[in-house]
């Protein structure tokens, strides 16, 4: 029998809340953690229990609350909580909190452990996009990055009241997915790199309700933009008709066609460390689009033509071939084949000029719309990679791995 001498020890988290209108999404982040086994001290700011109240946080994470460093002073909470915990995760954090990470102010029970907090930090930004894109809010990011701590870009979307913006909380579950990452002790290798993501499946237009597309879910390309940011890069998403939440910390671009997918990952790449085309571009497009609904009544159907889409992943590799700006300096592809997987494979790395070819078997149940992938990686200086049959996480690490080492 078990005893609660051998029980392997629970990981220690603090969720720092601070006080901003997302502190109600903080509630179903401490579940996640809760349920899947983690010991979570809950260190709200004052002002953070305004929005959400001392009961429900001590309810949930089944552990005392307080915000203030008088309460149980015989334990030193000031010190103890942060120096016990293996990893704090703010959420929300706010333009106020950054700002006293940042200098190293400590009035309260969470600042304090910010400052005696030696395990990995993550802070996942909420506020308006006014005061995130203050200069003094970004300065305050920027040195708390330049110090280690995972600083999620907030998301894209309704703000309180009725604007939009940049400044929402990423989806609890993609920050829960970042602190999982981030308490396994990967380190965050990607630091200080912009890098480009292409994701999902382009559609091509046929007339306003129909289109030529493709199967792919963009779950590969989602899961390499979200160990990129959770590695601590800055990671632009081109995204073409996905429907998956915006993973945490990511920048998306929404696209639909091959043409707007080639327009989006230019202007991305102009400032980029590297790209990795995972999306599945429509090789052609119908030479014409119908402005109307093509009626079964009108006429005999008539033939589609079609015309060839650029190849966006062979056009960034000319690019640098020739030196013409923009281009990142490591660029990757995928490659979905169903016959002569390497042979096709090693050709087309070739003909694309790229660094990474991730070359996958599709077909029936293999790789799309599937949380699990497998691949050979080839590139042109090394010997190839195999990958074997795992979440689509793992695969888009190494991934990462074999970019990481061709950066300059
Ligand atoms: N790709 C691209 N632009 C295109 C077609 C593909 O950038 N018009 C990129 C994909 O994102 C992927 C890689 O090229 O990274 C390989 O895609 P794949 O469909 O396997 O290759 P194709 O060039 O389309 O060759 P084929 O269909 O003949 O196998």
């Amino acid at each position: 029998m078990r005893t609660s001498e051998d029980a392997p020890a629970r990981p220690s988290v603090v969720l720092g809340v601070s006080a901003g209108i997302a502190a109600y999404k903080a509630c179903e982040l401490l579940r996640l953690f809760t349920e899947s086994g983690h010991d979570v001290r809950v260190v709200p700011t004052r002002e953070a229990l305004r929005f959400v109240g001392e009961p429900t946080w001590a309810a949930l994470s089944g552990n005392p609350v307080t915000a203030d460093v008088w309460d149980s002073v015989h334990e030193v909470p000031h010190v103890r909580i942060g120096q016990g915990a293996d990893l704090v995760v703010v959420a929300p954090a706010t333009a106020d909190v950054l700002a006293k990470a940042a200098h190293g102010i400590a009035g309260d029970l969470l600042t304090n452990t910010l400052l005696t907090a030696r395990c990995p930090v993550v802070f996942a930004p909420a506020m308006h996009t006014e005061m995130w894109e203050h200069p003094a809010t970004q300065a305050n990011v920027a040195v708390l990055r330049e110090r280690g701590a995972l600083v999620l870009d907030p998301a894209v979307g309704r703000l309180t009241g009725a604007d939009t913006g940049r400044g929402r909380l990423p989806d609890p579950a993609e920050i829960f997915e970042v602190c999982r990452r981030v308490l396994s002790g990967r380190s965050l290798d990607l630091t200080g790199r912009h890098v480009v993501v292409s994701a999902g499946g382009t559609r091509e237009a046929i007339d306003p309700v129909r289109f030529i597309g493709n199967r792919s879910s963009g779950l590969q390309g989602y899961a390499l933009a979200r160990t990129a940011a959770a590695r601590g890069a800055r990671v632009t998403l081109v995204a073409a008709n996905v429907a998956l939440p915006d993973p945490a910390g990511v920048a998306v671009v929404r696209v639909e066609s091959a043409l707007q997918l080639r327009d989006a990952v230019l202007e991305a790449v102009a400032d980029a460390d590297a790209v990795v085309m995972a999306a599945a571009v429509a090789d052609f497009r119908p030479a014409a689009r119908s402005d109307s609904k093509i009626k079964k009544t009108s006429a005999e159907p008539g033939a589609v033509h079609l015309v060839k889409n650029p190849d966006i992943l062979a056009e960034l590799g000319e690019r640098r071939r020739e030196g013409a700006a923009p281009y990142p300096a490591v660029i990757a592809g995928f490659a979905a084949e169903t016959d002569d997987v390497l042979a096709n494979g090693r050709a087309k790395l070739a003909r694309k000029g790229c660094d990474l070819l991730v070359v996958n078997q599709v077909g029936e149940n293999l790789a799309f719309g599937t949380p699990d992938n497998a691949a050979v990686v080839l590139s042109a200086d090394a010997e190839p990679v195999e990958i074997p049959r795992g979440p689509k996480e793992a695969l888009a690490d190494v991934v990462w791995d074999l970019v990481a080492e061709r950066l300059p």
